[in-house]
């Protein structure tokens, strides 16, 4: 694995940082937790000399995106730190806004639309990964024009876990969502194909620990950390991430806890070639995750995460900081990452 070796030089004195997320009215804490984010971005940058303005994201702004472009324009030098995230009810429109930056030619951070399009599509990203060799866990899709007669026929490998195909955040994911017979998958599916019209990932249950590799770069990649979550550890919990786990403090599943801890360099290399690999295949550029989870001995590829949180708090920022970088190193480091590419992609 590359080493991307650091490289964090002044802002220009011109250039205008925009840091785009959606402006909504939501309770959903997976959504406001960009808007303390784009608080600690504001900070971290300001503190570097860099000149911010918040620039938020509505709804109709996608759908005539010309009032958007004005306010862009009052500036001649920016770069876009986006954290924009789409909307609660339909997460795919953060790729239709990196596609709107990418048409006018303005650089911003992270994943560019096609890899966030792709990742967003959970069943799309599976059967690319596995056409590609990367191991993914058995799974289909359901839809609601999936009938009973054909699930009924099928010969399920329960246990079996169901996801909504087009969510991130464990949107979605709860103590239903692990089923162990024909009676609760039916059961599940009727109550969740309504509430995820886009449809249903049925996969098989990978029981193992789940590991989580932070990278950053442009291919080729640094890694910045990789965590293990070791459900063993925790028999009374949930032996999954639901979205309570994730976002829900008062949650006894809130205590999951994914942890630095040192594996077997053989094993750490597998994992690790496994998620670049995949990653590359996704398009990932700037920052991301790659989560995998083992079943007897074999690592499986279960999630390409183009948006990880990037809060003082995160786990990315975690990381990034453990050998003595700090958070405002991290913001600019994405923010360098962004400038960088986008000069290639207008020298090719
Ligand atoms: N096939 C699977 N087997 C076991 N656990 C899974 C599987 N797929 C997902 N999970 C669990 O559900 C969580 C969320 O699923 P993931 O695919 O990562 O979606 P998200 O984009 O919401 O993070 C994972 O962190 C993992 O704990
Ligand atoms: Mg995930």
């Amino acid at each position: 694995m590359h080493s991307v070796e650091q490289n964090i030089e002044p802002p220009s004195t011109t250039l205008r940082l925009l840091i785009a997320a959606a402006k909504e009215k939501t309770e959903r804490q997976d959504l406001l937790d960009s808007l303390i984010c784009r608080e600690e971005v504001g900070c971290a940058l300001t503190s570097r000399g860099y000149s911010v303005v918040d620039l938020d994201v509505a709804p109709h702004d996608l759908d005539n995106p010309s009032s958007l472009f004005l306010r862009v324009a009052n500036f001649q030098d920016v770069c876009v730190f986006n954290l924009f995230e789409g909307f609660g009810s339909q997460p795919c429109q953060e790729a239709d806004f990196c596609e709107l930056l990418e048409k006018k030619g303005i650089p911003f951070t992270g994943n560019p639309s096609h890899a966030l399009r792709l990742c967003l599509d959970k069943w799309a990203l599976k059967l690319r990964l596995r056409q590609e060799g990367i191991s993914v866990p058995w799974g289909i899709c359901i839809t609601s024009s999936y009938s009973s007669i054909s699930m009924g026929e099928k010969k399920w490998p329960f246990p079996l876990f169901i996801k909504p195909s087009r969510e991130d955040g464990s949107v979605g994911i709860d103590e239903t969502s692990l089923v162990q017979n024909y009676e609760e998958l039916q059961e599940q599916f009727q109550k969740k194909l309504p509430q995820f019209p886009d449809g249903l990932l049925v996969e098989e249950f990978l029981g193992g620990s789940e590991y989580s590799i932070a990278f950053l770069g442009n291919d080729p990649y640094e890694v910045v950390g990789v965590s293990t979550l070791d459900y063993d550890r925790y028999p009374a919990l949930t032996p999954f991430l639901t979205y309570k786990a994730k976002w829900d403090k008062e949650s006894p599943d809130w205590r999951l806890c994914p942890e630095d801890l040192e594996l077997p360099a053989a094993q750490k290399e597998l994992i690790i070639g496994t998620g670049a690999k995949a990653a590359a295949i996704a398009g990932c550029k700037g920052y991301f995750r790659v989560d995998l989870r083992e079943k007897d001995g074999h690592f499986y590829v279960i999630d390409v995460n183009p948006n990880p949180a990037l809060t003082r708090d995160s786990g990315f920022a975690r990381q990034y900081t453990k050998g003595g970088r700090s958070y405002e190193d991290l913001i600019c480091h994405i923010v360098n990452l962004a400038l960088k590419d986008h000069i290639k992609e207008a020298k090719s």
